[in-house]
């Protein structure tokens, strides 16, 4: 009888140093890097509706410019002009405007 309780107890010991040891994690688990571009912004929703619209509409004619290229002063009346050869509303022209002028 005491020879069972102590394999018993032995057994037990035993089991519980394995799940102790498995429960122990490895490695941690690493976080995840955000993807994209290191100087990638957060956009407003008008930003990036403007992003899309930029992108679709203003190669037409020629290749995008560099949203940098202009100052937010100077792309003002670009984007006002350009807006109208594009054939959108003011709406769109003032997304446009908000994503270009922010970059
Ligand atoms: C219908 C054709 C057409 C479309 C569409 C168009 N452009 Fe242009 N864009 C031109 C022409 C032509 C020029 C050069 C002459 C001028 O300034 O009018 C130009 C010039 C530019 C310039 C240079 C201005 C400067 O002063 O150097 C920028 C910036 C520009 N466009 C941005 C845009 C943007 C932003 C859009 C979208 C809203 C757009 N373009 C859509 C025809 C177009």
């Amino acid at each position: 009888m005491k020879l069972k309780i102590t394999l018993l107890a032995i057994l037990s010991l035993f089991i519980y140093s394995c799940a102790t040891k498995s429960s122990v994690p490895t490695e941690v688990a690493k976080k995840e890097e955000p993807k994209g571009l290191p100087f990638a912004r957060v956009l407003t929703s008008e930003m990036a509706e403007g992003k899309i619209l930029y992108e679709n509409n203003c190669n037409k004619c020629h290749e995008l410019y560099d949203t940098k290229a202009f100052s937010a002063e100077k792309w003002k009346p670009i984007v006002e002009d350009m807006r109208k050869k594009a054939e959108l509303s003011e709406a769109d022209g003032s997304k446009i405007f908000s994503y270009v002028a922010m970059q």
